[in-house]
């Protein structure tokens, strides 16, 4: 039982039909089904070893090789228990896991991370498990991680039970040249995790409303890919973006002893560029956006508009000297993928 290895890559996803809220917080079942695209800008990269040397599991966070902290190792090790199960193999591991982009700032690493490891711990023990089983497994280490397994444009299955909440792919990268540029306006990992914004949800009284609106949009956001309607789709996702944070807004909580309105994960320039979309499109300007738990603005445009979209955010961003905004350039991506020798 020498050398258990492997090295995956696994990108983030974005979603444009969004998970927000569980029904099942320890299988993290999802309350709707959700429809992202893989980011190729945003990547996890992890390598593992399962030793019978080591006394416990480490994570070294590439490129500095810093150790993960406590509670980041035990979220890893208990996902990996779920292999070590399945494998009958009792052996720790060593990870080293390194990103691409930013963590914290409304990209979903924890996607890319999760999905990454899961690969990789599976191809490790020679488990064989169907793109199904990977995403079942991937999600039950971090929700939208399952998105992150299947290739190109993936829809989550909500599911009744555990084996039942599965991604799929329902078109491949090549199926339409979308591009998404993620502005990264803030560097500072947000303060209300994405983990507990599910869990607060239904404190909002407009949480049964946007569930009510889900089932119709999820058809519409679906069908708009497949045809390639950019203008619907684009409509329907930016309306979505801001179904869910009116949820976070209104789901009060309590942060630092005091009483909060809800989980805001927006700053000024969040808002800004939300207003200054509307007014692009005004100015003929193909573009739309999407937001997740963070102030990052995804902007989605068609290929043949990033030349277009990006001078009018570098116009934007000129404003006010000092900004130091990011852009990262994503189309659909590849899924998960074994890396043939490990870095
Ligand atoms: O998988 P989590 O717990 O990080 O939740 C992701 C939540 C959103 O990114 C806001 C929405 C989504 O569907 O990815």
């Amino acid at each position: 039982m020498s050398n258990l290895t492997a090295t995956a890559v696994a990108n983030a996803n974005l979603a444009f039909v969004k998970y927000w809220g569980k029904r099942d917080d320890a299988l993290r079942l999802p309350t709707n089904n959700s429809i992202s695209m893989t980011l190729s800008a945003a990547q996890t990269r992890t390598k593992l070893i399962f030793e019978s040397a080591l006394d416990a599991d480490h994570v070294y966070l590439a490129p500095e090789n810093r150790l993960a902290s406590p509670g980041f190792t035990a979220r890893v090790s208990a996902h990996l228990d779920r292999f070590r199960d399945l494998a009958g193999i009792r052996r720790y591991a060593e990870i080293r896991t390194m990103n691409t982009f930013p963590a914290g700032v409304g990209i979903a690493s924890s996607a890319s991370g999760f999905a990454a490891l899961t690969l990789a711990a599976s191809a490790a023990l020679n488990l064989h498990l169907s793109e199904r089983q990977l995403t079942v497994l991937a999600r039950l280490g971090s929700g939208s991680a399952c998105r992150s397994i299947p290739s190109g444009w993936v829809e989550w299955v909500a599911g009744e039970d555990s084996e039942s909440s599965f991604a799929y792919s329902f078109a491949g990268p090549d199926h339409w040249p979308i591009r998404v540029l993620s502005v990264i306006v803030a560097q500072e990992e947000k303060q209300i995790s994405s983990t507990d914004g599910h869990a607060l949800t239904r404190r909002s009284p407009f949480f049964s409303a946007r569930l009510e609106t889900l089932p119709a949009r999820l058809e519409a956001v679906r069908r708009a890919i497949l045809e390639r309607d950019f203008v619907t789709f684009g409509q329907e996702i930016e309306q979505e973006a801001l179904s869910l944070h009116m949820v976070a807004m209104t789901s009060p909580l309590e942060t630092g002893g005091a009483w909060q309105s809800g989980a805001y994960y927006w700053t000024p320039a969040t808002l800004e560029l939300l207003l200054a979309v509307q007014q692009w499109r005004r100015d003929g300007v193909p573009v739309y956006f999407t937001l997740d738990a963070g102030p990052t603005v995804h902007l989605v445009c068609p290929e043949s508009a990033v030349g277009d979209v990006r001078s009018a955010v570098a116009g934007l961003q000129a404003r006010q000297p000092g900004r130091a905004w990011q852009v990262l350039e994503n189309q659909p991506a590849p899924g998960a993928s074994l890396v043939a020798s490990p870095a």
